[in-house]
């Protein structure tokens, strides 16, 4: 009987050791029941046992029963194994495969051309002391109109068409804002105040060749006292022959804007032509860059300074059009659409 049970054992052994397969379940349950079944081999060997003597019963019995259990644990054993394996199966097959290469970035490293003038401008100014201040694009109606003397129902407004948000807030028109924002936070004790203010700015235009609804400004500002056009200038010419090179004269004309007094709109004169006239200034010999004045009295009331001591000088200039000046590009949605063809050409 021994002999039997230990062929058993070994058999249902080799049996369990061949299952490998996940897939083999429902075999493993078959040959538990086939050994340890009603009708397996045990039962049979129980039978057997009862020709046996009491002593021998005993000694039998409990040897049957470590097989039993040696059976059991050995099919436990091997589920618990088969069940790892559905498990790590089904992880495999629903993993995410990280070793995928990522998408292949064009070999663009260059700089905006927008933002190289920008950066190009604020260097310029800050070798001559003014501050590089940002101010918010999504503005309030104050600061954007009313605070840089352009109130409710004044006819500027019209000049700049304008994205509102709500009544109170707006996209801004332009960074002339930030002269508001500014001075409401001066104090006199510091000034001069000298900054320059680069940022984006948004109209209410059909977009074409020369305009577009989102473009750059660069607006800057000079309070202190006894502050002059003829410092206007000066700061203007030494701004343009850093920019275009020395060689290039400047224009003020009489203009109109709201903050300033007297307003001047100014021109550099043409590349080509050098003033006489030509086809690349379509004419005239000079091309407006930028657009400036004397800060008008009421900017500085409104923010609590003294108009009759301080006074400065403000200006506002485009540099997307300066860029399409430097460059000769003639489409300003170019450096919207961010072809890196047409962007490549400015890597340096
Ligand atoms: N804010 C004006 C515009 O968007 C530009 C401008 C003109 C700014 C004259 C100024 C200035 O600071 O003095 O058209």
């Amino acid at each position: 009987m021994n002999k039997q049970l230990q062929e058993m054992l070994d058999n249902a052994k080799n049996k369990i050791s061949e299952i490998t397969d996940a897939n083999e379940f429902k075999k493993l349950e078959e040959i538990r029941i086939q050994f340890l079944g009603k009708k397996g081999p045990i039962q049979e060997v129980m039978q057997q046992m009862r020709t046996l003597t009491n002593e021998q019963r005993k000694e039998m019995g409990q040897y049957v029963n470590t097989i039993k259990t040696e059976i059991s644990a050995l099919v436990d054993a091997k589920k618990a194994e088969l069940e790892i394996k559905i498990v790590e199966e089904k992880i495999a097959s629903e993993s995410i495969d990280i070793t995928l290469p990522g998408r292949i970035m064009p070999k663009y490293t260059g700089f905006h051309p927008l933002n190289q003038i920008v950066r190009d401008i604020e260097d310029f100014f800050s070798t001559m002391g003014y501050q590089t201040i940002q101010g918010p694009e999504v503005e309030l109606d104050y600061y954007n109109f009313e605070a840089v003397n352009i109130p409710k129902n004044h006819p500027a407004r019209d000049m700049q068409d304008t994205f509102y948000i709500s009544p109170e807030q707006l996209l801004r028109t332009h960074t002339s804002g930030v002269q508001a924002r500014t001075l409401e936070k001066a104090d006199v004790n510091n000034f001069p105040i000298k900054f320059i203010s680069p940022g984006k700015v948004y109209r209410r235009d059909d977009d074409d060749a020369t305009h577009s609804h989102q473009f750059m400004q660069i607006e800057g500002m000079y309070i202190g006292e006894n502050i002059s056009m003829a410092q206007l200038r000066g700061t203007l010419q030494a701004f343009v022959d850093h920019l275009f090179g020395e060689g290039r004269k400047i224009r003020m004309r009489p203009s109109y804007f709201p903050f300033v007094e007297p307003g001047v709109e100014v021109d550099v004169s043409c590349a080509k032509c050098g003033g006489s006239g030509c086809n690349i200034c379509k004419g005239p010999g000079y091309i407006e860059i930028l657009g400036a004045g004397l800060v008008h009295p009421q900017l500085l009331e409104i923010a609590g300074i003294d108009s009759a001591k301080y006074s400065g000088f403000a200006f506002g200039m485009g540099p997307d059009r300066v860029a399409m000046l430097k460059y000769g590009v003639e489409d300003i949605r170019n450096f919207y659409t961010n072809d890196l063809n047409f962007l490549k050409q400015f890597n340096r």
